[in-house]
């Protein structure tokens, strides 16, 4: 029973969090999720982020997203960082759980390096590429939503609900740069990300994910008739 990694990305406030709690909630209300496990195709469902999907990784993203000294991060410290949070999500408890047969739902993975560190902080990309390979042992998504919002459009969202983070606080133009991070992501990768518009409402992006998610499914499961 292998499982399955789909993966969530995006500017800040694309709407990501959002549309996973709503994904969630559709595969448990629909009965899918209890119909998949009662056929033994699945184990379970797990909603998890990075970075922050482990208790030592909730550890991590606190010194990367609020630390506590002002000292400034240097660029490859925070390469290293998300690389070291990785590491330990991959290792401690995405890999075991797929190997269970988990359906898991990741906020933000790999690509989010390439675009945030990669585009926006203009760290060497083959360095990252190697990175990734060493933090996640080869693991990459089946399939990856990348909600495409302007940065500008996504930023004001953010911070219109408050305390901003060390990410946030990067000038416009860094946000513009991992937007262009994804959108040539996008291009290189047709197979693995699919694009959805996420300058629309909540319910116009969520039925887009919605016939996505339910044709992936259809090919790596045996979905019973409704
Ligand atoms: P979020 O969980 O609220 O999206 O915040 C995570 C922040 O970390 C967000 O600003 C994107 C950033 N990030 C990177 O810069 N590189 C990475 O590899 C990951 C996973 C996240």
């Amino acid at each position: 029973m292998p499982g399955r990694l789909i993966v969530f990305e995006g500017v800040e406030g694309c709407g990501k969090t959002t549309q996973i709690a709503r994904s969630q909630t559709w595969l448990q209300e629909s009965g899918l999720l209890t119909a998949l496990q009662n056929q033994g195709e699945v184990s379970r469902l797990i909603v998890t982020r990075e970075p922050g999907g482990t208790e030592l990784c909730q550890e991590i993203r606190q010194l990367l997203l609020h630390p506590t000294s002002q000292e400034a991060m240097q660029d490859r410290t925070e390469l290293l960082l998300y690389a070291a949070d990785r590491a330990q999500h991959v290792a401690g408890f995405l890999k075991p759980q797929l190997a269970q047969g988990a359906l898991i739902l990741c906020d933000r993975f790999t690509d989010s390096t390439v675009a945030y560190q990669g585009y926006g902080r203009g760290l060497d990309r083959g360095l990252i590429g190697q990175l990734n390979q060493i933090a996640t042992d080869g693991l990459t998504s089946d399939l990856t939503l990348w909600l495409d919002l302007e940065a500008a459009v996504g930023l004001a969202r953010a911070q219109s609900r408050g305390m901003s983070d060390r990410i946030e606080q990067a000038a416009l133009s860094f946000h513009q740069r991992v937007q262009q991070g994804f959108t040539e992501l996008a291009q290189d990768h047709p197979q693995r990300i699919v694009q959805i518009n996420g300058d629309r409402s909540e319910t116009e992006v969520f039925s887009d994910i919605q016939r996505v998610l339910e044709k992936h499914l259809q090919q790596w499961y045996k979905i019973p008739a409704s």
